[in-house]
Protein backbone atom coordinates (compact mmCIF):
# COMPACT_ATOMS: atom_id res chain seq x y z
CA UNK A 1 0.00 0.00 0.00
CA UNK A 2 1.36 3.40 -0.98
CA UNK A 3 -0.45 6.41 -0.51
CA UNK A 4 1.82 8.88 1.15
CA UNK A 5 2.84 11.44 -2.30
CA UNK A 6 -0.74 10.39 -3.91
CA UNK A 7 -1.36 13.01 -5.37
CA UNK A 8 1.82 14.99 -5.34
CA UNK A 9 0.84 18.85 -5.54
CA UNK A 10 3.46 21.25 -6.32
CA UNK A 11 3.67 24.99 -5.72
CA UNK A 12 6.23 27.61 -6.66
CA UNK A 13 5.95 29.66 -3.61
CA UNK A 14 2.86 28.77 -1.13
CA UNK A 15 2.34 31.06 2.56
CA UNK A 16 2.69 27.22 4.63
CA UNK A 17 2.44 24.07 3.25
CA UNK A 18 0.61 23.06 5.96
CA UNK A 19 -2.06 25.65 5.37
CA UNK A 20 -2.39 24.35 2.16
CA UNK A 21 -3.00 20.85 3.42
CA UNK A 22 -5.23 21.68 5.68
CA UNK A 23 -7.53 23.34 3.30
CA UNK A 24 -7.32 20.80 1.47
CA UNK A 25 -8.06 18.42 4.18
CA UNK A 26 -11.05 20.29 5.18
CA UNK A 27 -12.61 19.82 1.38
CA UNK A 28 -12.11 16.43 1.69
CA UNK A 29 -8.65 15.43 0.69
CA UNK A 30 -7.61 11.73 1.42
CA UNK A 31 -4.73 10.21 3.35
CA UNK A 32 -1.50 10.73 1.78
CA UNK A 33 -2.23 13.83 -0.37
CA UNK A 34 1.20 16.17 -0.39
CA UNK A 35 1.57 19.08 -0.27
CA UNK A 36 5.27 20.56 -1.90
CA UNK A 37 6.72 24.53 -2.22
CA UNK A 38 10.08 25.79 -3.78
CA UNK A 39 9.56 28.40 -1.33
CA UNK A 40 7.24 29.68 1.60
CA UNK A 41 6.63 33.19 2.78
CA UNK A 42 4.95 32.19 5.92
CA UNK A 43 6.31 29.06 6.59
CA UNK A 44 5.68 27.77 10.06
CA UNK A 45 7.31 26.38 13.22
CA UNK A 46 6.07 24.97 16.53
CA UNK A 47 6.21 27.69 19.71
CA UNK A 48 4.64 30.34 17.13
CA UNK A 49 8.28 30.16 15.84
CA UNK A 50 8.75 30.92 11.93
CA UNK A 51 10.19 28.83 9.76
CA UNK A 52 12.82 29.91 6.87
CA UNK A 53 12.14 28.64 3.99
CA UNK A 54 14.07 30.18 1.13
CA UNK A 55 13.43 29.21 -2.71
CA UNK A 56 14.99 25.71 -3.24
CA UNK A 57 16.70 25.52 -0.37
CA UNK A 58 14.89 22.96 1.80
CA UNK A 59 12.62 20.87 1.07
CA UNK A 60 9.05 21.73 2.44
CA UNK A 61 6.24 19.19 2.58
CA UNK A 62 3.20 18.81 4.10
CA UNK A 63 0.78 15.45 4.38
CA UNK A 64 -2.83 14.91 4.95
CA UNK A 65 -3.70 12.25 7.35
CA UNK A 66 -6.77 10.59 8.36
CA UNK A 67 -5.53 8.32 11.39
CA UNK A 68 -8.12 6.44 13.29
CA UNK A 69 -7.18 7.31 16.36
CA UNK A 70 -7.76 9.20 19.28
CA UNK A 71 -6.50 12.61 19.59
CA UNK A 72 -4.89 11.81 22.69
CA UNK A 73 -2.65 9.64 20.76
CA UNK A 74 -1.37 12.09 18.18
CA UNK A 75 1.97 12.11 19.72
CA UNK A 76 3.09 8.83 17.96
CA UNK A 77 2.39 10.47 14.33
CA UNK A 78 5.04 13.21 15.42
CA UNK A 79 7.50 10.50 16.80
CA UNK A 80 6.98 8.19 13.48
CA UNK A 81 8.09 11.58 11.54
CA UNK A 82 10.70 12.56 13.06
CA UNK A 83 12.03 8.67 13.16
CA UNK A 84 12.03 8.61 9.41
CA UNK A 85 13.50 12.24 9.25
CA UNK A 86 16.38 10.64 11.08
CA UNK A 87 16.86 7.27 9.67
CA UNK A 88 16.54 8.83 5.84
CA UNK A 89 19.67 11.57 7.54
CA UNK A 90 21.56 8.09 8.38
CA UNK A 91 20.86 5.46 6.22
CA UNK A 92 20.43 7.48 2.75
CA UNK A 93 22.70 10.47 3.36
CA UNK A 94 25.31 8.94 5.88
CA UNK A 95 24.66 12.01 8.63
CA UNK A 96 24.17 11.26 12.12
CA UNK A 97 21.60 12.85 13.86
CA UNK A 98 19.64 13.09 16.99
CA UNK A 99 15.87 13.43 17.78
CA UNK A 100 15.36 15.79 20.49
CA UNK A 101 12.11 15.31 21.68
CA UNK A 102 9.72 15.21 20.44
CA UNK A 103 10.45 15.57 17.05
CA UNK A 104 13.41 18.06 16.14
CA UNK A 105 16.30 16.41 14.42
CA UNK A 106 19.74 18.13 15.27
CA UNK A 107 23.54 17.14 13.71
CA UNK A 108 25.94 18.36 16.41
CA UNK A 109 23.26 19.92 18.48
CA UNK A 110 21.76 22.35 15.30
CA UNK A 111 18.90 22.25 13.64
CA UNK A 112 18.58 20.45 10.61
CA UNK A 113 14.82 19.22 10.51
CA UNK A 114 11.35 21.00 11.98
CA UNK A 115 8.12 18.75 12.29
CA UNK A 116 4.75 20.68 12.72
CA UNK A 117 1.72 18.18 12.88
CA UNK A 118 -1.39 19.96 13.31
CA UNK A 119 -4.44 18.83 13.25
CA UNK A 120 -8.38 18.75 13.75
CA UNK A 121 -10.24 17.06 16.46
CA UNK A 122 -13.76 15.78 16.44
CA UNK A 123 -14.89 14.74 19.80
CA UNK A 124 -12.03 12.56 21.26
CA UNK A 125 -10.88 11.69 17.74
CA UNK A 126 -8.16 12.77 15.36
CA UNK A 127 -10.92 14.45 12.31
CA UNK A 128 -7.77 14.65 10.41
CA UNK A 129 -4.00 15.70 11.14
CA UNK A 130 -1.63 17.62 8.82
CA UNK A 131 2.37 16.48 9.18
CA UNK A 132 4.41 19.41 8.17
CA UNK A 133 8.22 18.66 7.49
CA UNK A 134 10.80 21.01 6.79
CA UNK A 135 14.09 20.26 5.88
CA UNK A 136 17.39 22.78 5.61
CA UNK A 137 18.87 21.02 2.38
CA UNK A 138 21.39 23.50 1.12
CA UNK A 139 21.58 26.31 2.89
CA UNK A 140 25.25 28.33 3.19
CA UNK A 141 23.75 30.03 5.96
CA UNK A 142 20.41 30.80 8.07
CA UNK A 143 18.92 34.37 9.25
CA UNK A 144 20.66 36.41 11.89
CA UNK A 145 18.11 35.32 14.26
CA UNK A 146 18.59 31.82 13.85
CA UNK A 147 22.21 32.11 13.38
CA UNK A 148 24.13 29.42 14.06
CA UNK A 149 21.47 27.07 16.09
CA UNK A 150 20.70 25.53 12.33
CA UNK A 151 22.50 23.53 9.93
CA UNK A 152 21.76 21.89 6.55
CA UNK A 153 23.25 18.77 4.55
CA UNK A 154 25.17 20.69 2.32
CA UNK A 155 27.08 22.14 5.47
CA UNK A 156 26.83 19.07 7.34
CA UNK A 157 28.32 16.67 4.59
CA UNK A 158 28.98 18.87 1.97
CA UNK A 159 26.09 17.03 -0.07
CA UNK A 160 24.72 18.36 -2.76
CA UNK A 161 21.08 17.06 -3.27
CA UNK A 162 18.27 18.34 -4.76
CA UNK A 163 15.24 18.14 -2.25
CA UNK A 164 13.24 16.08 -4.35
CA UNK A 165 15.95 13.77 -4.33
CA UNK A 166 15.44 13.66 -0.47
CA UNK A 167 11.64 13.06 -0.86
CA UNK A 168 12.08 10.39 -2.90
CA UNK A 169 14.35 8.75 0.13
CA UNK A 170 12.23 10.37 2.63
CA UNK A 171 8.50 9.30 1.59
CA UNK A 172 8.51 5.37 2.04
CA UNK A 173 10.39 5.43 5.60
CA UNK A 174 7.59 8.10 6.22
CA UNK A 175 4.48 5.88 5.43
CA UNK A 176 6.39 2.98 6.93
CA UNK A 177 6.89 4.39 10.33
CA UNK A 178 3.15 6.05 9.72
CA UNK A 179 1.54 2.59 9.93
CA UNK A 180 4.21 1.10 12.61
CA UNK A 181 2.84 4.12 14.37
CA UNK A 182 -1.08 3.07 13.77
CA UNK A 183 -0.38 -0.54 14.57
CA UNK A 184 2.44 -0.92 16.60
CA UNK A 185 3.62 1.88 18.11
CA UNK A 186 6.46 0.50 20.91
CA UNK A 187 8.02 -0.37 17.79
CA UNK A 188 7.96 3.64 17.10
CA UNK A 189 9.20 4.18 21.00
CA UNK A 190 11.57 1.72 20.62
CA UNK A 191 13.12 3.38 17.55
CA UNK A 192 12.97 6.93 18.45
CA UNK A 193 15.21 5.71 21.55
CA UNK A 194 17.36 4.14 19.71
CA UNK A 195 17.81 7.28 17.23
CA UNK A 196 17.96 9.91 19.86
CA UNK A 197 21.58 10.32 21.81
CA UNK A 198 19.41 13.00 24.07
CA UNK A 199 16.77 10.92 25.10
CA UNK A 200 18.14 9.26 27.58
CA UNK A 201 21.38 9.81 29.54
CA UNK A 202 21.25 13.56 28.64
CA UNK A 203 21.03 17.01 31.32
CA UNK A 204 18.53 18.76 30.10
CA UNK A 205 16.23 21.58 31.08
CA UNK A 206 12.70 21.41 30.14
CA UNK A 207 10.63 24.89 29.89
CA UNK A 208 6.87 25.12 29.61
CA UNK A 209 4.11 27.92 30.13
CA UNK A 210 4.62 28.17 33.68
CA UNK A 211 7.24 26.04 34.96
CA UNK A 212 10.75 24.99 33.99
CA UNK A 213 12.74 21.93 35.49
CA UNK A 214 16.45 20.37 34.95
CA UNK A 215 17.00 16.77 34.87
CA UNK A 216 18.36 14.04 33.22
CA UNK A 217 16.32 12.51 30.75
CA UNK A 218 15.66 8.71 30.72
CA UNK A 219 13.52 7.57 27.47
CA UNK A 220 10.27 6.90 26.88
CA UNK A 221 6.90 6.29 28.13
CA UNK A 222 5.20 4.05 26.08
CA UNK A 223 2.72 7.19 25.44
CA UNK A 224 5.77 9.03 24.02
CA UNK A 225 5.85 11.43 26.90
CA UNK A 226 9.94 11.90 27.94
CA UNK A 227 11.29 10.76 31.21
CA UNK A 228 13.15 13.40 33.04
CA UNK A 229 14.89 12.39 36.42
CA UNK A 230 15.03 14.99 38.67
CA UNK A 231 18.63 15.55 41.38
CA UNK A 232 15.77 14.11 44.14
CA UNK A 233 15.28 10.77 42.10
CA UNK A 234 11.74 11.98 41.35
CA UNK A 235 10.33 11.33 37.53
CA UNK A 236 8.45 13.42 35.76
CA UNK A 237 6.91 12.75 32.37
CA UNK A 238 6.92 15.26 30.01
CA UNK A 239 3.97 15.98 27.73
CA UNK A 240 4.65 19.19 26.59
CA UNK A 241 6.92 22.16 26.51
CA UNK A 242 10.87 22.73 25.03
CA UNK A 243 13.24 20.64 25.73
CA UNK A 244 17.17 22.57 25.97
CA UNK A 245 20.13 19.92 26.19
CA UNK A 246 22.51 21.51 28.67
CA UNK A 247 26.21 21.46 28.19
CA UNK A 248 27.63 19.29 31.00
CA UNK A 249 29.33 21.36 33.64
CA UNK A 250 26.25 24.82 32.80
C1 LIG B 1 9.66 23.45 14.11
O1 LIG B 1 10.78 22.97 14.21
O2 LIG B 1 9.32 24.35 14.87
C2 LIG B 1 8.74 22.93 13.07
C3 LIG B 1 9.05 23.46 11.71
C4 LIG B 1 8.17 22.89 10.63
C5 LIG B 1 8.43 23.51 9.29
C6 LIG B 1 7.65 22.84 8.20
S1 LIG B 1 8.14 23.39 6.59
C7 LIG B 1 6.76 22.61 5.89
C8 LIG B 1 5.59 22.86 6.82
N1 LIG B 1 4.98 24.13 6.56
C9 LIG B 1 5.12 24.98 7.57
O3 LIG B 1 4.69 26.15 7.59
N2 LIG B 1 5.78 24.39 8.58
C10 LIG B 1 6.15 23.04 8.24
Amino acid sequence: MTTFGVPLLRFDSVSSTNDVAKELAVSGASEGLCVIATAQTAGRGRHGRSWSSPPGEGLYLSLVLRPQIKASASMFITLAAAVAVAETLRLDFQIIGDIKWPNDVLVKGRKICGILVEGAIDGDRLQYAVMGIGVNIAQRGFPEEIGDGATSLLLEADLVVHPDDFLAAMLPRLETWYVTAMTKPDRVIARWEELSFSGRDCRVRVESADTSIEGVTRGLTPSGALIVELASGERREIVSGEVKIRAVNS
